[in-house]
């Protein structure tokens, strides 16, 4: 019954960071955004065909949002699609939290459709599920997927919404060189038998595995990612000095030939964009093609660096 068969660009793009207040060090960012600056972003990324924007209402309660929609201003709704989440751990406490948040979204984001819509996170999902379905029958959502949702959850979701004539048509998860849960639990084969499109967030773990962070250069003071990265990036050094390596035969930076590996795994990266130059490397990711003895080699080195990047937010799957 789902309208139209779930078409997507290989890389979408990531606004978490957009959500932060823009001034440096603040947030869980800390990077410099400016309203003229994400403009640019947008129209490099759209004139290059990455027309797919993740966002989410928790990121920043809505500020990712309203920075999106105000970036977008300039193009035309059928130009590019929207992928925004309901959060349980912040619904409201009317008849129907779902279609409560999903207004707020729309409102915010000045349109009357998403294009896909993701249950953030797997609270309750025998809740949480069923009331997609009246929102993918009005037209208010064009496709669902479930974020952060083990096997199991990702099958009784598919349940629920396959006795309506649905499915589930997206999985969203932390995928990236040091952080491989998805692929070990089995949901990327499960996802490719199923035709059902995995994307892949984080894979450049949040700019710790760009090779433009180091001990002498650190992620923004008093941004949340620096808490978590800064302590490990010595322990990375080996695996983006590689990558530097690797890319630099292309043309290309470590950042690239990290969205270059989930590509080469089968995966749509959803890559968290704040500068204009950030696109030229999706197009560069884009067009390496890693060869396996590099894939290989990749995950040894991440192996090797011996670090748990698994989110505060993130179950074990
Ligand atoms: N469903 C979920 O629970 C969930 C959780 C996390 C993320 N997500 C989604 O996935 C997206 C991606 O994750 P993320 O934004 O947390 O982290 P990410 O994509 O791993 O890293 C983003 C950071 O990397 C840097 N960067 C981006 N492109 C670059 C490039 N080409 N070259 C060099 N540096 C680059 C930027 O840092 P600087 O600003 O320092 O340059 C940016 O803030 C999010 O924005 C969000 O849409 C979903």
């Amino acid at each position: 019954m789902t309208s139209k068969v779930l078409a997507v660009p290989a890389v979408a793009l990531g606004t978490w960071a957009w959500g932060d207040s823009g001034e440096a060090g603040d947030g869980y960012f800390g990077s410099r955004l400016s309203e003229s600056g994400l403009r640019e972003v947008v129209e490099k990324a759209q004139s290059n065909g990455f027309t797919l924007w993740d966002t989410a209402v928790a990121y920043g309660m809505g500020r990712s949002e309203s920075a999106l929609a105000q970036a977008l201003k300039g193009c035309h709704r059928s130009e590019y699609q929207l992928s925004t989440k309901f959060t349980p751990q912040i619904a409201g406490d009317g008849d129907d939290p779902v279609a409560d948040m999903l207004e707020q979204s729309l409102e915010r984001m000045s349109t009357d459709y998403v294009d896909l819509f993701w249950i953030h996170n797997p609270a309750d999902v025998a809740r949480w599920t069923p009331p997609l379905i009246p929102l993918l029958k009005s037209g208010r959502i064009k496709h669902v997927g479930v974020s952060n949702h083990n096997m199991a959850e990702i099958a009784l979701a598919d349940q629920i919404l396959g006795e309506a004539g649905f499915r589930v048509e997206a999985v969203q998860n932390h995928y990236s060189l040091l952080y491989r849960s998805s692929e070990r639990a089995g949901i990327l084969d499960h996802c490719r038998e199923h035709d059902v499109r995995f994307f892949s967030y984080m894979v450049l773990e949040q700019g710790a595995l760009t090779g433009r962070y180091s001990p002498a250069n650190p992620l923004p003071e008093g941004s949340s990612r620096a808490e978590v990265y800064n302590g490990v990036l010595p322990q990375l050094r080996a695996l983006t000095d590689r990558m530097g390596v690797i890319g630099k035969d292309r043309g290309a930076s470590a950042a690239d030939v990290a969205t270059a590996w989930a590509l080469a795994k089968g995966t749509t990266p959803i890559v968290g964009v704040t500068k204009a130059g950030h696109i030229d490397g999706l197009v560069r990711a884009h067009g390496i093609e890693l060869a396996d003895e590099e894939i290989a080699e990749l995950e040894a080195l991440a192996e090797a660096a011996d670090v748990d990047t698994r989110g505060w937010w993130e179950q074990e799957m």
